[in-house]
């Protein structure tokens, strides 16, 4: 399988988040993930699109308000311009936009979605009574629920929350969502690949194939939603609105020609929200007429202790916690490294500590101050002009034109993990043929001084093609190798599928331990 080809269109998004809390890692690894497949599209020449942003109508968000004493508006704003919008530069993230549910950009065009809907005859009135988990905004099965503990012990609460849920009985609006079960199981019959991993697929043809209910779709006991546009005493159900934005935010409702050029999306998103994103989103675009996903990924969770980490439970980590200290490339790095990418995975400050000091510090940094420092002193910084290619420098240049094509390969499969070790592949050859060539000791004999310059020619042009194919991950470091390699632009515009043809440049300039290293106190 060939990677795509140019200029194909490339819109990737995470799910959008709720203000009522501030962020935690497990947001903030999403977003890296979207991310690294935006920067790597990008870098293909692809026409790239990089979607997040809030969620912020519903009861989740207007009790938190409430509890704080202001208004939810003002409970958003704060967190978004105080929380939500400085996380993009922690992380270091590169989206083309950041939408926000309550933008009339948004409100607008969820009005003339449900609208067209309400005309075409897919949703209708009718009664709903049930339990529902305001922490996931979403009414219950009673298979969804488990036994409470501690203060909840006795009482049947929501499994992924932990918490009761309520009784609810309502007269809402409702979307014809079971008239599309067949549809939907065509849809992941025929392009097996729509729901991803294999895992996430299954769980949501199981659900499908059980049979669908219809969907409430508005709430009349409080008012902070978007309304429902010929029943302004209802708002519109929070998911209802939230999923839109996929839409809202590349032009749906008011310009078409954006909508066409960005739509369909590569959703990211968490397994616990994979249901609305896999079920209920392509049954809303079917009923619209419109086109479905390209695909949904549903990723692992991040665990703390064993347990899923969250705000709620207090497990909680904010990402400016190892950002301070490791900075963001290496957040960025680990999480996308240490779990395969769809599988739970756990965090441990040991394990980060230990991966930045073997892979980033000692593995990559050191190479490259290593290499750098070389040809410093042996070539007062001129890159040299290579000899006659040995056995072990030919090996150097077949595994970075094989870490090229199949890093590629795995990114279209979303296996980042998978593409970060490919690449891996580089900087261990280049490592252990620094060894094996021992150019300090070449440098010794005069009589070896071309072999010395074939040495350092070919770890220079290795270094050349790590930095362009670690760009996406590590985009800081990688800068700072590109100026002391003396690259040409920048790296973040250089083609990723042609890493392996970067043939060196003029000279090198001295170049800062790109991950110094961190001392622990345990
Ligand atoms: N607002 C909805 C999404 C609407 S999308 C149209 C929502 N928001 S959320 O803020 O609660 O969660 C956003 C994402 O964070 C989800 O994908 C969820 O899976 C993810 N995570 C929350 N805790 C997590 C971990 N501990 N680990 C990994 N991801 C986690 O749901």
């Amino acid at each position: 399988m060939e990677p795509m080809s140019d200029g194909s269109s490339f819109f990737v998004t995470t799910p959008i988040f709720y203000v009522n809390d501030v962020p935690h890692i497990g947001h903030a690894y999403t977003e890296v993930a979207a991310d690294v497949l935006a920067r790597w599209h990008r870098q293909r020449g692809d026409d790239t699109w990089f979607l997040t942003g809030t969620d912020e109508h519903g009861q989740k968000i207007l009790r938190t308000a409430t509890a704080n004493g202001v208004t939810p508006q003002e409970w958003a704003d704060k967190l978004v311009e105080e929380s939500w919008k400085p996380l993009l530069e922690t992380i270091d993230l590169s989206n083309d936009d950041f939408i926000r549910t309550t933008e009339p950009r948004h409100e607008e065009n969820v009005q003339k979605f449900l609208q067209h809907l309400y005309d075409t005859g897919f949703i209708y009135t009718g009664e709903y009574e049930g339990y529902y988990c305001v922490g996931c905004e979403e009414y219950k099965q009673a298979g969804d629920l488990v036994d409470g503990s501690g203060e909840y012990a006795g009482q049947r609460v929501c499994a992924i929350h932990s918490k009761p849920v309520e009784l609810l009985h309502e007269k809402n609006y409702f979307f014809k969502m079971s008239a599309f079960a067949e549809q939907l199981l065509a849809l992941y019959e025929e392009r097996p690949d729509f729901v991803q991993p294999e895992s996430a697929r299954n769980e949501v043809l199981a659900f499908v194939r059980s049979g669908l209910d219809d969907l409430s779709i508005s709430r009349s006991s409080f008012d902070w939603g978007v309304k429902v546009p010929w029943d302004e005493s209802h708002v519109v159900y929070v998911w209802f609105d939230a999923l839109l934005n996929y839409v809202t935010a590349v032009g749906y409702g008011q310009d078409e020609a954006e909508f066409e050029r960005r739509w369909p999306a590569t959703h990211l998103v968490g397994k616990d929200i994979l249901r609305f994103h896999a079920v209920i989103w392509p049954a809303m675009l079917m009923a619209a007429g419109l086109p479905v996903p390209h695909r949904v990924f549903g990723h692992g969770w991040l665990l703390v202790g064993g347990e899923k980490m969250s705000k709620s439970k207090l497990t909680g980590i904010a990402p400016t916690q190892i950002t301070d200290t490791f900075g963001s490339d290496a957040f960025r790095y680990y999480f996308l490294r240490a779990i395969s990418f769809g599988q739970d995975g756990s965090f441990s400050w040991e394990d980060l500590h230990a991966r930045y000091t073997s892979e980033l510090a000692n593995g990559f940094g050191n190479l490259a101050s290593r290499v750098i420092a070389m040809v410093s002193r042996y070539c007062d910084g001129v890159i040299p002009a290579p000899g006659a290619f040995s056995e072990a420098d030919v090996a150097i240049q077949a595994i970075e034109r094989t870490a090229t094509a199949t890093a590629s390969i795995a990114i279209d499969r979303l296996a980042i993990h998978e593409a970060i070790h490919e690449v891996w592949t580089l900087v261990d050859g280049l490592n252990g043929y620094i060894t094996e060539q021992e150019p300090w000791a070449l440098a010794k004999k005069p009589e070896e001084r071309e072999r010395l310059e074939t040495v350092l020619y070919t770890a220079v042009r290795g270094l050349g093609t790590l930095a362009v194919l670690l760009s996406p991950v590590l985009p800081k470091a990688t800068a700072k190798l590109w100026t002391a390699l003396g690259g040409d632009g920048a790296v973040q515009d250089q083609r990723i599928d042609h890493a392996w043809e970067w043939s060196g440049a003029a000279s090198v300039a001295p170049l800062e331990a790109l991950f110094p290293r961190i001392e622990t106190t345990e």
